[in-house]
């Protein structure tokens, strides 16, 4: 039996890092475990410039101690408004590596996304130009659509079109949760990839309603019935190059989960690689990790693979029922369990 692996340090290709206190108490857990990773814009307002794209970086970084090895890759967040030029001379200029595309209403902080792909067609074509990536948040916002089908009816819907019309975009269909995602993105060419979170690997919808209602399960998009779960374990686990790790670690105040409209989102940053480690040990391709974790993401974006390496041996950790970060109380994925990796 393996008892240590050692893998190339990893990135988190999908991750909420938050702003002010929050982004103090949480921004230390991701930068511990990767070496770098795609902070996504949905603050409050938005990032949706390269100037305030990099004096959002410079926050993320002052929030970590000194000399911490950690670089975010920062994303702009389309508005039915976002400016072709500007999008363009932030990637040019290494502000920006991609950028987002929320559905207007489709989750946190996402009021000011797009109503409609047809808005943001120049501004995606000349993304496809420069090779910069799109970052899909996969969803449609019909009120008639049921939260499950959401996902499945994007596919149909939206993104079907939007390849068919712009062939070339790199898109990375992001926090993936069904077997049509699946099905999809293996039937595309390389420039479609996907990011596949921890929790949607290890819970399927019934966690939300285990012996009562369990707000810290619920995310978007939501967990779908087990043959979901199964089918993204056996992709993300199936050496493909179109699969990489992304958390969308997502973290709220305790409150703000525990409330009559309680926010979505799971905060998986602690313990990420861990549990990525337990789905991979549980489906026998721990040789499969490094490529998941550490390969596939850098190839697809066009990055150098990081020169460092981490282990990960084989130990029991207890994750705690909740944590106090720089006066934050948060509930980490996994809480009250045990995990059996540990990193060195
Ligand atoms: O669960 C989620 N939380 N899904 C998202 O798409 C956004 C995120 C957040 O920012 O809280
Ligand atoms: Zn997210």
């Amino acid at each position: 039996m393996t008892d240590t692996i050692t893998i190339r340090r990893p990135d988190d290709w999908h991750v909420h890092l938050r702003d002010g206190a929050m982004l103090e108490a949480v921004a230390p857990f991701t930068a511990r475990q990767f070496a770098r990773a795609i902070i996504m814009p949905n603050l409050s307002p938005p990032v949706t410039t390269a100037a305030s794209a990099a004096a959002y970086r410079d926050r993320i970084m002052a929030a970590l101690p000194e000399g911490t090895d950690f670089t975010p890759l920062m994303t702009c967040y389309l508005t039915d408004d976002a400016d072709a030029d500007d999008i363009a001379a932030g990637h040019a200029a290494g502000i920006f590596t991609a950028a987002k595309l929320y559905p207007a209403n489709a989750t946190t902080n996402s009021a000011h996304g797009v109503t409609d792909v047809a808005h943001i067609m120049p501004v995606l074509e000349r993304m496809q130009d420069i090779g910069m990536p799109l970052l899909v948040h996969g969803e449609v916002t019909d009120g008639d659509i049921d939260i499950f089908d959401r996902e499945a009816v994007f596919i149909e819907r939206v993104l079907k079109q939007l390849i068919a019309a712009l062939p070339d975009l790199k898109i990375v269909f992001e926090h993936i949760t069904t077997e049509q995602a699946v099905q999809f993105v293996d039937s595309c060419g390389p420039n479609i990839a996907a990011t596949i979170t921890p929790h949607h690997l290890h819970i399927n919808r019934n966690a939300m309603f285990a012996g009562g209602i369990r707000p810290h399960a619920y995310c978007l998009p939501v967990a779908k019935r087990e043959q979901h779960r199964l089918a993204l374990r056996k992709a993300a686990t199936s050496g493909s190059p179109k699969y990489f790790l992304g958390t969308d670690s997502a973290p709220h105040e305790i409150h703000a989960k525990l409330s009559a409209c309680g926010c979505a989102g799971i905060f998986n940053a602690p313990y990420a690689l861990e549990s990525y480690a337990a789905v991979f040990e549980e489906e026998g391709a721990l040789d499969r990790l490094e490529a998941f974790a550490s390969e596939h993401g850098p190839n697809f974006y066009g990055l150098p693979l990081n020169e460092a390496m981490v282990s990960l041996e084989r130990s029991n950790i207890h994750v705690p029922d909740d944590m106090e970060s720089a006066g934050s109380r948060l509930v980490p994925f996994h809480a009250g369990s045990d995990l059996h990796w540990r990193i060195l």
